[in-house]
């Protein structure tokens, strides 16, 4: 399969040939520098907002969003965020478009690319996110995958830093399911350059060759030991979506693995907690926890409308 090459920067008016396209498939796509960067200018772009700052570089431009699965943080995120930057956005699932009718992924790709000018897609499928990239002239971004959800780490990431400085170098917990989230993480551990470790049940640890291509990420025995004075802790649901009809038996094989104020307690005095939303209370997490003080996963789900901002920005203007 031949990666489709294009105009990043280019214009779709004029046709001038610029760079090629920038995907985001994965936050390996990206230098740690970009990253860096991403994330002080998500905070930038939060900053303009509150004063009321109109700043609309993406005017003319079309967002088209792809969502097979559920969603609400990252729908709005993009929706809003793209409105926001002056552009418009185009939502599009399975329901309502030719996708739901068997279209190929591939000549989508090759449709959409013709009309819009950046793409965002959400499916299971992480072979079907890359095959689009590759039949696509516009940047694709992964909006989630059972593999990765790299837009979930930019607003992570930004939201830890505006609370606690940078996170280099600092320890990071992850406590539970090793699928996309936990993935993710172990690619942030890497880019960003903290140490990360991970407490799984057997059968849910992490992918192994991911695992092993990261020195900064590591398998410990409990949630007690990955927790033990880390500056963050995270985790998220024990059923994803794609997993809904193994939530029984789940229940039973995550039984120890729940995050709550006490196994906090062992992390470092100042951590913070974070989780993606949606939460279940009761399973992996406790109903107290998001009252905790240690807990800013309202300003994490905020940080997704500026840190998808500035990722439009960044694959729409190269700044
Ligand atoms: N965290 C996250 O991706 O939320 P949504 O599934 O609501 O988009």
């Amino acid at each position: 399969m031949t990666k489709a090459t294009s105009r990043l920067g280019g214009d779709k008016d004029t046709g001038i040939t610029m760079n090629a396209k920038r995907d985001f498939m994965t936050l390996l796509d990206f230098s740690s520098d970009e990253l860096t960067s991403l994330t002080k200018r998500a905070s930038e772009l939060k900053q303009l907002r509150k004063r009321g700052a109109r700043h609309t570089p993406l005017t003319g431009k079309t967002l088209a969003m792809i969502f097979q699965l559920s969603s609400t943080r990252t729908r709005v995120a993009f929706e809003a965020g793209m409105n926001e930057l002056g552009g418009h956005a185009i939502f599009l699932s399975p329901n309502d478009s030719q996708l739901g009718r068997g279209e190929p992924i591939s000549d989508t790709a090759q449709v959409l690319s013709e009309m819009v000018d950046i793409v965002m897609i959400r499916t299971l499928s992480q072979d079907d996110i890359e095959t689009f990239a590759a039949h696509a002239s516009v940047p694709v971004i992964n909006a989630m995958s059972s593999r990765f959800h790299p837009c979930q780490l930019l607003a992570d990431v930004q939201t830890f830093e505006e609370h606690r400085g940078p996170i280099t170098g600092k320890s990071v917990a992850f406590v539970g399911d090793g699928y996309n989230m936990c993935h993710s993480y172990i690619n942030a551990a890497r880019q960003w350059g903290f140490q990360l470790k991970i407490a799984c049940p057997d059968g849910h640890r992490p992918d192994q060759a991911l695992l092993d291509s990261c020195n900064e990420a590591s398998l410990v025995e409990s949630p007690r030991e990955a927790v033990e004075k880390a500056d963050l802790v995270v985790t998220d649901v024990w059923s994803s979506m794609g997993h809904e009809e193994e939530a029984d038996a789940r229940l039973a094989t995550f039984d120890g693995y729940q995050v709550n104020p006490k196994l906090l307690d062992f992390a470092s005095k100042d951590a913070l907690f974070m989780h993606c939303l949606p939460a279940h209370r009761g399973e992996e997490i406790s109903e107290d926890l998001f009252s905790d003080p240690r807990s800013v996963v309202f300003d994490e789900a905020g940080n997704r409308l500026h840190s998808q901002k500035a990722l439009l920005e960044f694959l729409l203007q190269g700044r």
